[in-house]
């Protein structure tokens, strides 16, 4: 028995529960209810069985010895007898990515962890269809960080580094870490006059759908792209500086550029501000 792994006696029990699971209702409860007895007899006898231990000379630094074991700790663990080990910050962090994983997978995409530089600061890499594409990255991107901030309330870095940065952080040759988005150049998005209150009103900026709207007297502007499948918004419905996606009902807050139906999505907001009578906007994703 001992030459099989601690990982496969696993999967065979979850095998006897996923067929226990077809039975039915009653015999399923009474191989239930028979397990959870087993299970609350053996924890009771590693409790008593390790009190004992500790109390004895050298017994701790046994105990201690014996849990290095992964069987033993496994089983000790398993049985809530031993606390489980907290996570480490790389731990938290690929746990986050992995819950973000099945999401951006079904665009095509990908993201990897380079490196944790500290419980500050996180550097990923974007692959697939993420890669590139300047407004899923700022999507994506504020998806991925919500659900680390999540895991490491502490994070306040999260830098996405060109595919061509290694992680040990150097840069391969050809390769260069993004430059500042607020580097990007202010463009003339037209006559102040000409953005509405209550409304919204598309503008190519540079070959970007540039999403315009003045709610309460202040301009707004955002990528014209739904946070859902990318489609343009300008022919949404807005009612009390709420836009409604025309395609599938997304609803965003265009004070803020959140999103109302996926929480963990938002509209990037872009600067904006006045020049002579003209909205100036600097596209930065
Ligand atoms: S594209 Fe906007 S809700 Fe689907």
């Amino acid at each position: 028995m001992s030459e099989r792994s601690f990982q496969e006696l696993a999967q065979d029990l979850d095998r006897l529960e996923a067929i226990a699971d077809q039975w039915e209702a009653e015999k399923r409860g009474t191989a239930r209810a028979i397990r959870t007895t087993v299970e609350a007899l053996q924890a009771e006898a590693f409790r008593r069985l390790i009190r004992t231990i500790k109390d004895e000379p050298g017994g701790l630094a046994a105990l201690k010895k014996a849990v290095e074991d992964p069987w033993v700790r496994n089983v000790l663990t398993f049985h809530g007898v031993l606390r489980p080990p907290e996570p480490t910050l790389e731990e938290k962090v690929e746990a986050a990515l992995e819950s973000v994983r099945p999401t951006l997978k079904s665009h095509s995409g990908n993201v990897e962890l380079v490196r944790v530089v500290s419980s500050e600061e996180v550097h990923i890499r974007l692959i697939g269809s993420c890669d590139g594409c300047s407004f899923s990255e700022a999507t994506v991107r504020i998806g991925i960080e919500t659900a680390i901030q999540a895991a490491v309330p502490t994070l306040k870095v999260l830098k996405v580094v060109d595919p061509g940065v290694r992680a040990d952080g150097l840069v391969q040759l050809g390769s260069k870490i993004s430059a500042s988005p607020y580097s990007k150049p202010w463009q003339d998005a037209g006559p102040v006059e000409a953005v509405t209150e209550g409304q919204v009103r598309a503008v190519e900026l540079s070959g970007a759908s540039v999403l315009l709207t003045k709610i309460e007297g202040t301009l707004h502007a955002y990528p014209n792209a739904c946070t859902h499948l990318g489609m343009p918004l300008d022919g949404g419905t807005v009612a009390d500086g709420i836009l409604e996606c025309p395609y599938h009902a997304f609803r965003y807050d265009l004070k803020t550029g959140e999103c109302l139906t996926a929480l963990e999505v938002q509209l990037p907001p872009y600067p904006v501000r006045t020049e002579a009578g003209r909205v100036m906007v600097q596209v930065t994703v």
